[in-house]
Parts: C-alpha cells; structure tokens; sequence
C-alpha cells in the first residue's frame, strides 16, 4: 500500500459555537463522552494512517498537544505546527509540506465526524492517483462545497457554498491528495474572503483530469458539528449507539490495540496510567473481550 501522511485541520475562529469556544477551541468541545478531535484522528487510525500532522492555531495547539500528546501511547506519531491566522483550508498543505515529504496525503478537518464503513476511505488510499474527493447527499448543500454529476456520472462543477446548489451532493472534509498538492497550493490565489479554498485545489485536479469523486454511500453517517444544535444531535447519535451496543466510538486505545499499533502489554500498561472513569473501564473491558 502507498504511503500515505494524515493531516488533521483543527484550527479555525470556531465563532459560530461562541461562547463555547471563547477559551475553548472547537475541536476540544464534546461529541458525547470525548474531544471532538478524537473522532477524525479514529478515522484515520482506522484507515491505516499512522504519521499523523495536526494543524491549529497558535493558542490551540499547546492544548490540543496537551490531549493528545506525540501518539506514542497509541502507537502512532504525532505531530503539531501551528497556523498563524486563518487563511484556508488549502493551506494545510503549505504549512504540511515538510511533514508530507514524498507521500500522499489524506486530509480530514477536525470537525468532521465519519461514522461506519470506512472502505471508502481505504480504497481511495489504495487506488488514488491525482485527488479523491466524495460526494454525500444532503438536503443543505449550500452549507457546503458541492459537486454536480453529468448524466455519466462525470464531474461537471465544483463550487463553494453556491447560493443555488446544481445538486444536493456535499463534499465532506476529507481529502485524499497525491503529493503534487504541495506544488498546487503555492500557485494558487486566494479568494475573494482572503483565503486558499480547497475547492480550487480539487478544481485544479478537476482541470489535469485527475480528480475522482466517489459518492459516499448511505452506510455511512457525515455528522456535522458547526452550530449548537448539530453539535447536540451529534453527541446524540454518538449517545445512542453507545448505549445501544455496549461500545464506543472512537476509543482510540481500543482502536491501536484491534488495528495492532501496540500490543496487549502495552495496551494494558498505558490503560493503567488512565484516571478513573467510564473511559478506562471500558478499556479494562475491552482488553478482557480480546
Ligand atoms: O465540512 C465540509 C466543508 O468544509 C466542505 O464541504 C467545504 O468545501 C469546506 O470549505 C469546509 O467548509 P466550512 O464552512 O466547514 O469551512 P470552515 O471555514 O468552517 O473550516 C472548516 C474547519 O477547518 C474548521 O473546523 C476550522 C478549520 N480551519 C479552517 C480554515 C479556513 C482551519 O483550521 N484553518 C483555516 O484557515
């Protein structure tokens, strides 16, 4: 399998959740029973991505590292760089370059929640050449870049936020890029708003017929997490199948020890160190099952 290097976005304003996230960054509040951020960095842990960058803002980062540390416990590497303001999406690869050496790159923003199979994103690891993008029906797409279809299943348009949607098809934020990215982003201009979209990076692909787009089938759950509200009924949907099933979502020591990034020794030894809670119950049990 290619390399590939996994970014994690999490810097932002994150005005939208004020006053939560007045001393709080956005991908450090709740979805239920851990950090936001815990749910994108499982996606990738999932998905084999093991080097991991994470991007936020020059006050976020020291706590985001503070949370998460340098991986090791999880038998992953982290790493941290932080994004002086705000400038777009796209430059995550900017800032990333050194991190992305040779490798593709797959970037996810920290607050988006994938739940259920994650085929789609191992197969897009496997067979990317330019850029995978996906497509994922919803009934706000002006929320969100979108893609429109031709009748071939082609791509005929990509657009940020359009005030008439040409399809309901989003494009959630993760992206899988081949390592022209860090050559792509440096040419780019930015917006009208002052930054560097992500939708002309896809756009670029788009114009060197490298761009695929893969629907994202109904098996799996795009949460979105922006408003008070979707940020409710996420850690409501987390609450439920939880509950439902005696498990959790995004534990990521039970992820490290299922995926073998550590062993049963070093699993047990780092659940120890964990501070009373449901948490590292769940792990005790978890290690019993196994
Ligand atoms: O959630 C998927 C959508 O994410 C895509 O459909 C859009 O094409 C994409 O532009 C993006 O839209 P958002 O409206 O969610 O973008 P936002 O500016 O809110 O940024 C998304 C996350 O990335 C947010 O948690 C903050 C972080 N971010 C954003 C920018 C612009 C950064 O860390 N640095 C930045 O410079």
């Amino acid at each position: 399998m290619k390399n590939t290097k996994g970014i994690i976005l999490a810097g932002g304003s994150g005005t939208r959740l004020y006053p939560m996230t007045a001393v709080q960054s956005k991908q450090l509040q709740p979805v239920y029973d851990k950090p936001m951020i815990y749910y994108p960095l499982a996606t990738l842990m999932l998905a084999g991505i093991k080097e991991i960058l994470i991007i936020s803002t020059p006050v976020d980062t020291p706590n985001i590292e503070r949370l998460l540390g340098d991986g090791s416990q999880w038998g992953i590497s982290l790493q941290y760089v932080v994004q002086p303001a705000p400038k777009g999406i796209a430059e995550a690869f900017v800032y990333g370059k050194e991190f992305i050496g040779n490798d593709q790159v797959c970037l996810i923003l920290g607050d988006n929640l994938f739940y259920g199979k994650l085929d789609f994103l191992r197969n897009a690891l496997e067979n990317n050449v330019g850029g995978t993008i996906f497509g994922y029906r919803v009934t706000d797409p002006e929320r969100y870049g979108v893609v429109e279809f031709d009748d071939h299943g082609n791509v005929r348009s990509i657009e940020e936020k359009p005030k008439h949607p040409k399809s309901n098809y989003a494009i959630p934020g993760i992206y899988v890029f081949s390592n022209e990215v860090v050559r792509i982003v440096p040419n780019q201009q930015p917006s009208v708003r002052g930054e560097l979209e992500i939708t002309d990076v896809q756009l670029e692909y788009l114009r060197r017929n490298e761009l695929r787009v893969e629907i994202m089938g109904r098996g799996i759950a795009w949460l979105d997490t922006g408003t008070p509200e979707s940020l409710l009924e996420a850690s409501q949907f987390i609450h439920a199948i939880e509950k439902r099933q005696g498990t959790k979502i995004a534990c990521l020591e039970e992820i490290a020890l299922y995926e073998h990034y550590i062993t049963k020794e070093q699993y047990l030894q780092h659940v120890q160190t964990l501070p009373k809670s449901s948490y590292r119950e769940y792990c005790l049990s978890v290690a019993n099952e196994i």
